[in-house]
C-alpha cells in the first residue's frame, strides 16, 4: 500500500447559489488532481458540501421542508454542477453523511477526554448570518454592528471553548519552519502576522441544541451541537477514515468499516481553499490535527477571490456569472482555459465578457484550433491522413514546453504553465508561416521537405495535447482521437517527442474551437 496524493477542496454551502467563485476552485482542484496523475502518482480528490448550520434550519423551515429533505435537493444540484465542470474526483462528502458524523463525534471524545475543551457561561452578541459570536471590538464608531453580519441577538448562554493559546508558540513555528505550508508567501505572511500580534480566543465549539438543532450532536452532552466550522473542516480526515486509512483511524480510535480495502491518504498533499477562509485553515485547522495527534497537510494552496467588471458579485446587483451558461455557449474548456490562463492562483481577478471572448478568440480558435486543424488538414489533403517519416525540428521546443510545464504544475503555477504551452502552440504557428507547406506542396521536387513539416506539425499537436490534458481534458482527448489515437492522452511521459508512428492514419479533422460572434451569457 502507498500513500495517495490526496487533494481537497473546501466544502461549499449547500444553500449558496454555485457560481464562477465555486467553480474556479474546483477547476484549479481538478488540473492539479489530473496533472499528478499524469505524473504518474495515485491521487484521491475530494470535494463536496457544508450542510449544517442555522441558515440551513432556518432556509428549510421558511420553505416548510426537513433540513434534511431540503439538504438533500440542493446538494443534488451541486453534484450535477461538479459533473458538468467534468472533476475527476474521487468521492464527494456531505456532512450530513454518517461516515462523516461518526468522525465528528470521535474527534469530540478525543478531544474532550484529552482535556482540550472546558465549558463555560456567555454573555453577548451574535451573528445568525455569519454563525459568530461578535465582541466590542466588532461594533463600528457608530456603535452599531457592520451590516455584513446581518441581524445580530443578545445572548446568554453556556457553551464548550476550545482552548487555543497554549497552541500558539508552536504553530508560529511550524509555518515558519515549513514555507511551504501556505501558498502563495504572502498569504503565509499574513497568517504569520495575524499569529504574531494576536493571541488567540479560544474558539467555541459548540451550540445549544435548544437554539440549533441542525447540526452534530456532541457525543458527551446532548445538550449541544457541533459548531457548523468544527464540523465542516473535520471533513477533510472523514474521507481517510471511511477508506480506513490506518494513521486516521489509530489516532481516533475507530474500528476499520467492514469490506473496504484501506488506503492511505493523510496526510492532505494539497488542500485548495480561497483567501477569505484562510484563517479558518491555517489556524484553527492545524490546532485541531495536532489536538487530535495526526500530521498536518502539507500544503494550503490559497487562491484569490473573482469579481465581475471591477464589482463583487452579488445577487442583488445581478452580475454574478452563471458558469453553466457559459459553459453551455462556449464548452467547458473555453470556460476552464479563461479562468485559468486569466488568473494566476493567489490574487484575485477580474471577469469581463469582453475578455473572455478575447482569450477564446485570440488563444483558442486562432491559436491552438488554427494550429491543429491547418496542421492536419493538409496532413490529410497532402498525405491522405498518413503521418510521414519521423523528422526533429520542433522537437526542442516540445521538450523545452514539457519541461516548463511539468514544472510550473509543481509549484502550481497553472498560469505560467498554460503560458509555456502557448509558447509552443505560437512556435509552431509560426513554423507554418516560415516552412509555407501550401507552397511545398505544389512543387514534386520538395515532397521529402512537406513530409517533414508535416510530421513536425502532427507530432507538435500530439504533445500539445498530453500537456493540455490536466487543464483542457476534452480539447486533449479531441486532438487525439483527430490523430486517429485510441488512448488517452493523460500521461505526461508521452509528451516525449517522436511518439507519433509514421503511417498512423489520421481519424476525422473538425475545428476545436468554432467562432462565435455571440457576445457570451
Ligand atoms: N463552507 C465553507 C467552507 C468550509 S471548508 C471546510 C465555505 N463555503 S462557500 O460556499 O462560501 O465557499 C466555498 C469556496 O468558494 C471558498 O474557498 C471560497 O473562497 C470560494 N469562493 C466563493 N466565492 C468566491 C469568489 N467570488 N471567487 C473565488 N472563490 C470564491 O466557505
Amino acid at each position: 500500500m502507498s500513500k495517495r496524493f490526496y487533494l481537497t477542496t473546501a466544502i461549499d454551502y449547500v444553500n449558496g447559489q454555485p457560481h464562477l467563485g465555486h467553480a474556479y476552485e474546483k477547476v484549479v482542484t481538478d488540473v492539479l488532481a489530473r496533472a499528478h496523475r499524469s505524473l504518474n502518482q495515485e491521487v484521491f480528490f475530494l470535494t463536496g458540501n457544508d450542510e449544517h448550520g442555522q441558515k440551513v434550519q432556518q432556509a428549510a423551515q421558511a420553505e416548510g421542508k426537513t433540513p434534511q429533505a431540503y439538504c438533500d435537493e440542493l446538494a443534488a444540484v451541486w453534484q450535477r454542477f461538479v459533473t458538468r465542470l467534468n472533476l475527476s474526483h474521487n468521492d464527494f462528502i456531505r456532512t450530513t453523511e454518517s461516515r462523516h458524523k461518526d468522525v465528528v463525534q470521535a474527534i469530540l471524545a478525543k478531544l474532550h477526554a484529552a482535556g482540550h475543551f472546558y465549558r463555560a457561561p456567555y454573555a453577548g452578541f451574535y451573528s445568525t448570518k455569519e454563525e459568530t459570536f461578535l465582541t466590542e471590538r466588532d461594533r463600528r464608531p457608530d456603535g452599531s454592528f457592520d451590516p455584513f453580519y446581518g441581524e445580530v441577538v443578545e445572548l446568554v448562554e453556556e457553551n464548550y471553548y476550545f482552548r487555543l493559546k497554549e497552541h500558539q508558540a508552536w504553530l508560529i513555528d511550524y509555518i515558519e519552519t515549513h514555507p511551504d505550508f501556505i501558498y502563495p508567501d504572502y498569504r503565509r505572511n499574513e497568517v504569520l502576522g495575524f499569529l504574531k500580534n494576536n493571541i488567540l480566543e479560544d474558539l467555541c465549539v459548540s451550540r445549544p441544541s435548544s437554539r440549533l438543532n441542525w447540526g452534530i450532536p456532541f457525543p458527551f452532552d446532548p445538550g449541544f451541537v457541533t459548531y457548523v466550522w468544527f464540523d465542516a473542516l473535520s471533513n477533510y480526515v472523514t474521507l481517510p477514515a471511511a477508506y480506513n486509512d490506518p494513521l486516521v483511524l489509530q489516532a481516533l480510535n475507530l474500528p476499520p468499516r467492514p469490506n473496504t480495502p484501506a488506503l492511505e491518504l493523510w496526510p492532505a498533499d494539497v488542500q485548495v481553499v480561497g483567501k477569505d477562509i484562510l484563517k479558518f485553515h491555517a489556524v484553527y485547522w492545524p490546532i485541531m490535527l495536532k489536538a487530535m495527534g495526526l500530521p498536518l497537510p502539507r500544503q494550503l494552496v490559497v487562491h484569490g477571490w473573482w469579481q465581475k467588471d471591477g464589482q463583487k458579485m452579488s445577487k442583488s446587483t445581478g452580475n454574478v456569472v452563471d458558469p453553466i451558461a457559459v459553459i453551455d455557449k462556449w464548452g467547458l474548456d473555453a470556460f476552464r482555459f479563461y479562468v485559468l490562463r486569466e488568473l494566476a492562483v493567489g490574487p484575485d481577478g477580474n471577469w469581463t465578457d469582453a475578455g473572455f471572448q478575447s482569450r477564446y478568440h485570440a488563444e483558442l480558435a486562432n491559436g491552438l484550433g488554427n494550429l491543429v486543424n491547418r496542421s492536419l488538414s493538409m496532413l490529410k489533403r497532402y498525405r491522405q491522413g498518413r503521418v510521414p517519416k519521423r523528422s526533429d525540428e520542433l522537437a526542442s521546443d516540445a521538450a523545452k514546453a514539457a519541461a516548463e510545464t511539468k514544472r510550473h504544475i509543481e509549484n502550481n503555477e497553472l498560469q505560467a504553465a498554460l503560458v509555456s504551452i502557448w509558447g509552443l502552440v505560437t512556435r509552431a504557428n509560426q513554423y507554418v508561416d516560415q516552412t509555407a507547406p501550401f507552397k511545398l506542396a505544389k512543387d514534386p521536387a520538395q515532397a521529402a521537405r512537406l513530409d517533414e513539416v508535416l510530421y513536425n506539425l502532427a507530432e507538435t499537436c500530439r504533445v500539445l495535447a498530453v500537456l493540455l490534458w490536466p487543464f483542457l481534458p476534452e480539447t486533449a482527448a479531441r486532438i487525439y482521437a483527430q490523430l486517429g489515437l485510441k488512448e488517452t492522452p493523460d500521461r505526461m511521459a508521452a509528451a516525449a517527442w517522436g511518439a507519433l508512428a509514421q503511417g498512423q492514419t489520421l481519424g476525422e479533422v473538425t475545428p476545436l474551437f468554432p467562432r462565435q460572434d455571440q457576445p457570451a451569457k
